[in-house]
C-alpha cells in the first residue's frame, strides 16, 4: 500500500473501567474492542501506538459497592481488576499497559497534576453547601445522592452525572435529591474544597474544539454545546476516605480528590509507568510531548464531558501536553431497546460471552456492529447471523476451500501461474485497493466501514471461485487451475492482512498456513506474495458454526 510507512506516535486511550462489576459486550463495543482494532492497524502500517489504561479503582462506584457487601474497596478492586485481565487476554487485547489507579506511580503524578495546576492559579478553595445525610451523618458525594435530572427529567440521576443525557451535574441542581444511604431527604451543609476554574478556558477550549473539524458529529456538538451555555467551575475534591490525596492545604481528614480528576490523569500516568517498566523512563515523552504525536481516546458517549471538555482543559492548563487528536467516542449497544448493564442482566457480559463464542468470532459479531454513529440494538440472533452467514460462511469457508484444493490438485505446494487474464488481475486490482481504502477508513476510526471493506474483498474472492471453478478446470486444465489456485492464494494472504486488527488469533492461523512469516514489528498491512513452489499447512476450519440460542423466539 503506502510507499513509505511514516512512525508516528500514537496514543490509544482507552477509558478506565470501574472495577465495581462486571464489564458487558456493550463495554468491550464501545471502547476496548475499537481501541485494539485501531492499535494493530497502526502497528500493521509501522506506526507506533501505545495502547494503555487500567482499572479505575476510586470514588463512589467502588465504595458504593463495598459497602452494600460489607467489604473494604480494596476487596472489590481486586476482584473486577483480575477479572477485567483474564478477559483482556481472552479476547487478544494487545495492551501496551493495562494497569491502574491504585498504583503509587499514578497517585504521584496525579498529586504532580493538581499541584501545578494549583500553583498556576488554576484551582483554587472555596466554601459551599453540600448535601448530607442527617440520618447517617455523612455528606453525599457523587453516587450516595439520586435525584430528577434538572435536563432530562431521568429520575435516577446521580449527584455528578445524569447517565440518561450525559450531562455533568451539580449535586445542588438535582431535583428532589434522596440520600441513596438511607433514603432520608438531605440537607444542605457548609464544606470546603478545591475548584477547577474551568470557566476561565470557555474561550481557548472553544476555539481549540472549533478547530476540530473532522470529529463525529455526535461528539463535537455535545463538547460545544456545553461551551455554548457557560462552563462552570467545578468541585474535584469530595468528602470521601478512598481516593488519592489532596496534596495541598490540609482540608481535615475524610476528604480526596475526585475520582474523575483523576482517571483522565491515568492516560499520562499510565505512559509514564509503562516507559519506567521498559527501563527507558523518559520514553512517555515521545507520546506526551512530540507535536508529530496522535491522541484518540476510546470512550462510550457518557465518558464525552470528561474526554473532550474537562482533559483538555486540565492539559490546557498544565501545559506542555498534547491535545486530543480525536475522541471517538463511540454510541450505546442496547438490548431489546434498554441500555446493557451487567447489573441489571441486560445484554451479555463478557464472561458469558466468551462462554458462546470463539475470541474471533465474537470480536467479528462486535465489530460489525460497533455503534459508531448511533445506537446499535444487538440480539444474539445478530450475533449468530454475522457469525455463521459472514464470518463462516464468507470467510473462513474461502481459506478451508482454497488451501483444500491446494492440497487435492497440487499435493500441498503453492502451483506457479501462468499468464493472468483480466478476471485473476481484477480479483488482486480488488483485494489491494481494500488494502488501500480499508486503511483510509481505518486512520479515520471507521471501523465498521473498514471491516466491510475487508469482507467485500472475500465475497469478491468467492465470486472468482465460482467463475472459474476449479474443481471443474481440475479435470482437464491443469495451467487454468494451479493459476486460479495461485491467485487465490494470494487474495487470501492480503485478505488476511486487511482483517488481521479484527480477527487477530485466526489471522495468525492463515499466515502460518499459508507459510509466510509475519514479522511482530514493522509493516505488515500488505499483500505478501506466497511463492509458487512453497508448502502449505492442511486445511483446518478456522470457526466452527454456532448453534442459535433456545432462548430467541
Ligand atoms: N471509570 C469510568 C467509567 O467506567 C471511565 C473513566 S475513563 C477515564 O465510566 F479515563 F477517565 F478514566
Ligand atoms: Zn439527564
Amino acid at each position: 500500500m503506502s510507499d513509505t510507512p511514516s512512525s508516528t506516535p500514537v496514543l490509544v486511550a482507552v477509558a478506565w473501567p470501574y472495577a465495581s462489576g462486571s464489564r458487558h459486550v456493550g463495554h468491550i463495543a464501545g471502547a476496548y474492542l475499537p481501541a485494539d482494532i485501531f492499535a494493530r492497524y497502526h502497528r500493521a502500517v509501522g506506526n507506533r501506538p501505545l495502547m494503555v489504561s487500567g482499572s479505575d479503582v476510586h470514588g463512589t462506584p467502588i465504595t458504593v459497592r463495598a459497602e452494600e457487601e460489607g467489604v473494604e474497596p480494596q476487596a472489590i478492586v481486586d476482584r473486577y481488576h483480575a477479572e477485567f485481565v483474564e478477559q483482556w487476554d481472552a479476547l487478544g487485547f494487545d495492551w501496551d499497559l493495562y494497569t491502574s489507579t491504585g498504583t503509587p506511580n499514578h497517585h504521584a503524578v496525579t498529586q504532580d497534576v493538581f499541584l501545578r495546576l494549583y500553583e498556576k492559579g488554576h484551582i483554587d478553595r472555596r466554601t459551599s453547601d453540600q448535601f448530607y445525610d442527617p440520618e447517617a451523618e455523612r455528606f453525599l458525594p457523587d453516587r450516595y445522592l439520586e435525584g430528577t435530572c434538572p435536563h432530562c427529567g431521568y429520575d435516577h440521576a446521580r449527584g455528578d452525572q445524569c447517565e440518561n443525557c450525559g450531562r455533568t451535574l451539580d449535586p445542588i441542581d438535582l431535583i428532589d435529591p434522596r440520600s441513596k444511604l438511607t433514603g432520608a431527604e438531605p440537607v444542605l451543609r457548609t464544606t470546603e474544597h478545591f475548584y477547577l476554574r474551568l470557566s476561565e478556558f470557555e474561550k481557548p477550549l472553544g476555539d481549540w474544539l472549533r478547530s476540530r473539524a473532522g470529529w463525529r458529529k455526535h461528539v463535537l456538538n455535545f463538547a460545544l454545546g456545553w461551551v455554548e451555555e457557560g462552563l462552570k467551575d467545578r468541585a474535584i475534591t469530595r468528602d470521601i476516605d478512598w481516593g488519592v490525596d489532596i496534596p495541598v492545604d490540609d482540608l481535615g481528614p475524610g476528604k480526596k480528590i475526585y475520582v474523575w480528576f483523576d482517571a483522565v490523569i491515568g492516560y499520562l500516568s499510565a505512559a509514564k509507568e509503562w516507559a519506567q517498566l521498559r527501563g527507558t523512563s523518559d520514553a512517555w515523552r515521545e507520546w506526551w510531548e512530540n507535536p508529530d504525536a496522535e491522541h484518540y481516546y476510546f470512550i462510550g458517549k457518557d465518558n464525552i464531558a470528561f474526554h473532550a471538555v474537562i482533559w483538555p482543559v486540565m492539559l490546557l492548563g498544565y501545559g506542555g501536553l498534547n491535545l486530543p487528536t480525536d475522541v471517538p467516542a463511540n454510541q450505546y449497544v442496547t438490548f431489546k431497546g434498554g441500555k446493557a448493564s451487567a447489573s441489571r442482566g441486560v445484554g451479555l457480559t463478557v464472561g458469558e460471552a466468551l462462554d458462546r463464542f470463539e475470541p474471533d468470532a465474537l470480536r467479528y459479531a462486535l465489530a460489525a456492529n460497533l455503534p459508531e454513529t448511533s445506537d446499535v440494538d444487538l440480539t444474539e440472533e445478530e450475533m449468530v447471523r454475522r457469525i455463521n452467514d459472514e464470518l463462516v460462511a464468507t470467510w473462513g469457508n474461502l481459506v478451508n476451500r482454497v488451501v483444500s484444493m491446494t492440497h487435492r490438485y497440487f499435493d500441498g505446494a503453492v502451483p506457479a501461474p501462468t499468464d493472468l487474464d483480466e478476471a485473476d488481475e481484477a480479483l488482486l486490482g480488488a483485494v489491494d485497493a481494500a488494502l488501500v481504502g480499508g486503511s483510509e477508513q481505518l486512520a479515520a476510526v471507521r471501523l465498521r466501514a473498514a471491516l466491510g471493506t475487508a469482507m467485500g474483498a472475500a465475497q469478491a474472492a468467492n465470486q472468482y471461485l465460482s467463475e472459474k471453478q476449479p474443481w471443474a478446470t481440475a479435470k482437464d486444465d491443469e495451467e487454468r487451475t494451479a493459476t486460479t489456485l495461485w491467485v487465490a492464494l494470494q487474495a487470501i494472504s492480503g485478505i488476511a492482512a486487511a482483517l488481521g486488527p479484527y480477527l487477530p488469533f485466526t489471522t495468525r492461523r492463515v499466515f502460518a498456513t499459508l507459510g509466510l512469516e509475519i514479522p511482530d514489528t514493522g509493516p505488515r498491512w500488505l499483500r505478501l506474495e506466497v511463492p509458487a513452489g512453497a508448502r502449505i499447512g492442511e486445511a483446518e476450519p478456522l470457526y466452527s458454526k454456532v448453534e442459535p440460542s433456545n432462548d430467541e423466539v
